[in-house]
């Protein structure tokens, strides 16, 4: 049913064999204060175990001294019921499971973690897990939060997923239940903040009508331990302010920005901080004041200081009008060249928020090299959740092993260990903070994103910023089970749509490392290779009629390769050491080019057509078989869009592939492609 769709993995629907497990007969939210996580998470046990048990608990906050299933944090558990040798093992946000003996413990360092371990012990019933278990469990890194590029006018930046929930007619809304619905979502995954509005940020969301509003959605999230932030306008001083300047340096300037944030503060006393997109695609920034970018972080850094803020400054920062005409140009070194002389320049409250990779959500990018760069700097990874150029929604594609890929991905820092994930939690340069961040764009629709399945993106991410250990295929099980139950015939289905999703996308819409073959100068959507070249955006293939991919190697290229540590570098200087899914991002080659698997470049690019194409063919077939055994709604609206999806990959497959031939002439060896 539709409710089915908003309450996407927190169905808490009955489990068959619930019946024959000993559960304590009542519920102890300890100390709890009306509205606070630790009453939520006592609200939330009551609501799950009614419908994975069918039993009704009550729910008090002192003990009685009989069995029951006790929530809260670790300092009103000792008051209560005397230490516990686990306390000390629990960092922030993190808590403690017991479910052994006849009680259920769910003990948190703070609140928030108390509220986490309640969906942990919820989340584990539901799936008919009821073995007892005993364990602690930390995040990986302070900041887990999500991004939302929602507009005031209602719309939403890059969202497939219908109209903003937190925003219409130039204002906050009025009514914040939906709001309150996704951050309950949220903190599920343990999500424990959110920037509510485009990056590309409108400055009138700093006028008091707005401010109030900030208040009111900020108060509807608290309960669920996520904390509001937003996105600022960087010119704000001048085109909202009145002052004549927006300078970082400007002593006006400063104290415009501290008395506006002081002014947001009184409204959100917890506000996280602010994102700040700065000289990037034509928004304003510190650098046409000829400040550095540090300068410009560094003013809000100070601030939100004296409230506890964060400032999360992205590095999406380039050019947009490169010369194409220029070899040497490429918009993938920008991040670094802008960066790297800024190292120990920022403020210890602020965090460089780095996209996964060089260019812009591609499928397929190596990690970004700004990220074993930055030393003395916070640092955190940017993925993206909503499918701007991956199939907006209408494909069916999970990130999980694409996230996966680049979180593992070892960039041996001064030749040492040094895992993306590992860098970005602070854990390898010994940063304070730090942590990820996904677009996520949901909406009002009912299945938030748009479409059922693309639901197991915003569990992955969240389950994956808390603990990057993970195995993407089983993190989608917990959220299959969760979404759709127990049959084992749509366990896998959907598990073997999905963990082939990702890598059938990447064949037919842009494999070796080309980038998503899109329309890259407006939609970002369907096939359009031919936009990729002879643009100022630096998003570029240099397809000619006999070569093809970005040299970006030092000795004859746009010295890319060079941005990575070492042994990075001289495995992507040389094309017989760049692994194929990577070779057109860092060589250009002739389409005659042999392959690893002994394939040319061009047979490579018609076989891998067909062949992803052919994968998602399969794709609605396998869902038709699940009929009956998913509620109607749902299963007419994945198979509709499953449908749909095996036809664009059609039109991806021919139009890329004809595309190639009309350019290169050579002839496909299956005699698929061309006219024949
Ligand atoms: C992409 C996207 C834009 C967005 C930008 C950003 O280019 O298409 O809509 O504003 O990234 O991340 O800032």
């Amino acid at each position: 049913s539709a409710e089915d769709g908003s309450r996407a993995w927190l169905r808490y629907a009955p489990v068959p064999q619930a019946s024959s497990h000993r559960l304590p007969p009542s519920i102890i939210a300890l100390n709890s204060s009306s509205n606070s996580p630790v009453y939520v998470a006592g609200q939330e046990l009551q609501k799950g175990i009614k419908g994975v048990f069918g039993k009704e608990l009550s729910i008090s906050s002192t003990n009685k001294g009989s069995p029951a299933i006790v929530v809260g944090t670790i300092d009103a558990y000792k008051k209560t019921y005397g230490s516990f040798k686990e306390a000390r093992e629990l960092e922030e946000d993190g808590f403690f499971l017991s479910t052994t003996g006849n009680t259920v413990r769910i003990i948190g360092q703070n609140e928030r973690g108390a509220l986490y371990g309640a969906f942990e012990y919820l989340s584990r019933v539901s799936q008919g897990k009821f073995s007892s278990v005993s364990y602690v469990s930390n995040p990986h890194a302070p900041i887990r939060w999500v991004n939302e590029w929602d507009n005031l006018d209602g719309t939403i930046e890059r969202g497939y997923g219908g109209a903003s929930i937190f925003f219409k007619n130039g204002y906050v809304v009025e009514n914040v239940t939906h709001a309150a619905e996704y951050a309950r979502l949220l903190a599920s995954i343990r999500i424990n903040g959110i920037i509510i509005n485009n990056v590309n940020a409108n400055p009138t969301l700093l006028n008091d009508r707005n401010i109030a509003g900030l208040a009111r959605l900020a108060d509807a999230m608290r309960p669920f331990g996520v904390q509001l932030g937003i996105s600022l306008n960087f010119a704000s001083p001048q085109t909202f302010g009145g002052l004549s300047t927006f300078d970082p340096l400007d002593a006006n300037v400063d104290a415009w920005w501290a008395n506006i944030t002081n002014k947001i503060y009184q409204s959100v006393p917890d506000m996280a901080g602010y994102l700040i997109k700065a000289n990037s695609e034509g928004q304003p920034g510190p650098l046409t004041y000829n400040r550095t970018l540090a300068d410009g972080a560094n003013m809000f850094a100070k601030a939100v200081k004296p409230h506890g803020g964060v400032i999360m400054f992205r590095a999406f920062v380039y050019d947009n009008k490169i010369l194409y005409a220029n070899w040497k140009n490429d918009r993938a070194n920008a991040q670094v060249d802008f960066f790297k002389d800024l190292d120990g320049k920022f403020d210890d409250n602020v965090v460089v928020q780095i996209k996964y990779g060089p260019i812009d959500f591609q499928v397929r990018e190596p990690p970004s090299p700004l990220f074993s760069t930055l030393r003395k700097t916070s640092t955190a990874i940017e993925l993206q959740v909503s499918q701007e150029y991956l199939g907006q929604q209408c494909h069916l594609v999970y990130l999980g092993p694409l996230w996966k890929e680049i979180l593992e991905y070892d960039l041996r820092a001064d030749g040492k260990p040094s895992k993306v994930k590992d860098i970005y939690s602070g854990e390898r340069f010994k940063r304070p903070l730090g942590g990820s961040a996904a677009v996520v764009n949901v909406g009002t629709n009912t299945t938030w994103l748009g479409s059922h399945l693309a639901m197991s993106n915003l569990y992955a991410y969240g389950i994956m910023a808390w603990d990057p250990a993970v195995e993407p295929d089983d993190v989608l099980q917990d959220w299959i089970r969760l979404t759709f139950g127990f049959d084992r015939k749509v366990m896998e289905v959907i598990t073997d749509i999905s963990m082939k999703s990702w890598p059938a996308y990447e064949k037919h819409t842009g494999n070796l490392g080309v980038q998503t073959l899109t329309d890259i100068l407006y939609t970002h959507y369907g096939p359009n290779p031919a936009s990729q070249d002879n643009n100022g955006w630096g998003q570029w293939t240099r397809a000619d009629t006999f070569s093809i991919g970005m040299d970006r190697t030092v000795k004859n290229g746009t010295g890319n390769a060079g941005q990575y540590a070492p042994e990075i570098a001289s495995m992507f200087e040389n094309v017989d050491t760049t692994p194929d899914d990577l070779l057109l991002w860092f060589h250009h080659v002739p389409y005659t080019q042999k392959l690893k698997s002994g394939k040319t470049v061009i047979q490579h690019f018609y076989d891998a057509h067909y062949e992803g194409a052919a994968t998602v063919q399969t794709f609605w077939k396998a869902w038709e078989s699940l009929k009956g055994k998913i509620d109607t709604e749902r299963f007419e609206h994945v198979l509709f869009r499953l449908i749909y999806q095996s036809g664009h990959a059609l039109v991806w497959r021919d139009a890329i592939n004809q595309f190639y031939y009309n350019l290169s002439s050579i002839p496909d060896e299956a005699k698929r492609v061309g006219n024949h």
